[in-house]
């Protein structure tokens, strides 16, 4: 039987959204892309809800934190920090990408020889792995903790039906509903920072896969 207390998931769902949401609160520019015609306001591309993209420089998700670049010295084995993407968008403005709940990330590190398929490696550096933060199932936040009966001491176990994703392994599904793993999202260290290097792995949640392929078009367009 599973420990989790049982959510609603809409709930869960907006309280992410109004979590990830704190920190560009009067964010508000329209982007010029909608991904579906810009008819509905709920769908239209605002410059925080962009994809990730190269370039982008990973910032505490902690609104405490106040925007501020991830600490290299704060991504230790056993302790993850969530982040979120920051960087200019198709607007040509500098945005902390925080208003959708997939693009909240999870940073976490391994000993190298520890990332094992599907994991990319290649899309990891120092053993620093990035995943989207939103569950696959019916997108709550999920949460770092130990996993004793698969025996992972660092897994994401989401709190609304009990999905459970090996991080080490691709963020792949080890129990419950999810249908796929997190997406991972490929980065790079440069200097003292975690810096995006490529778009999501895997399509993330909430995006059809021709959204995805239309963002990602205009994306290295721009
Ligand atoms: S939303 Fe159902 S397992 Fe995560």
């Amino acid at each position: 039987m599973t420990k989790y207390t049982r959510q609603d998931p809409e709930i869960s769902r907006r309280k992410f959204i109004n979590v990830a949401m704190g920190t560009t609160a009067g964010v508000g520019t329209l982007s010029l892309l909608s991904i579906v015609g810009g008819v509905k306001p709920a769908n239209v591309l605002t410059p925080e809800k962009e994809l990730p993209r190269k370039g982008d420089v990973l910032v505490y998700a902690d609104p405490a934190k106040n925007g501020a670049p991830v600490a290299l010295a704060d991504i230790q084995v056993g302790q993850v920090v969530y982040a979120f993407p920051k960087g200019r968008s198709l607007n040509g403005s500098d945005v902390v990408k925080n208003g959708v709940p997939r693009n909240q990330l999870i940073v976490a590190k391994f000993p190298a020889d520890q990332l094992k398929a599907p994991t990319d490696v290649k899309a990891t550096d120092q053993g620093i792995v990035v995943y989207s933060r939103q569950c696959m199932h019916l997108g709550c936040a999920v949460e770092i903790k130990p996993y004793p009966s698969k025996n992972l001491q660092e897994a994401a176990v989401c709190p609304c039906h009990g999905g459970v994703y090996d991080l080490a392994e691709g963020a792949k599904v080890v129990d419950g509903p999810p249908p796929a793993p997190l997406p991972q999202l490929p980065i790079k260290v440069q200097g003292s920072q975690v810096v995006v290097d490529g778009f999501f792995l895997s399509l993330p949640k909430d995006l059809t896969e021709s959204e995805f392929e239309a963002q990602k078009k205009e994306l290295e367009k721009a």
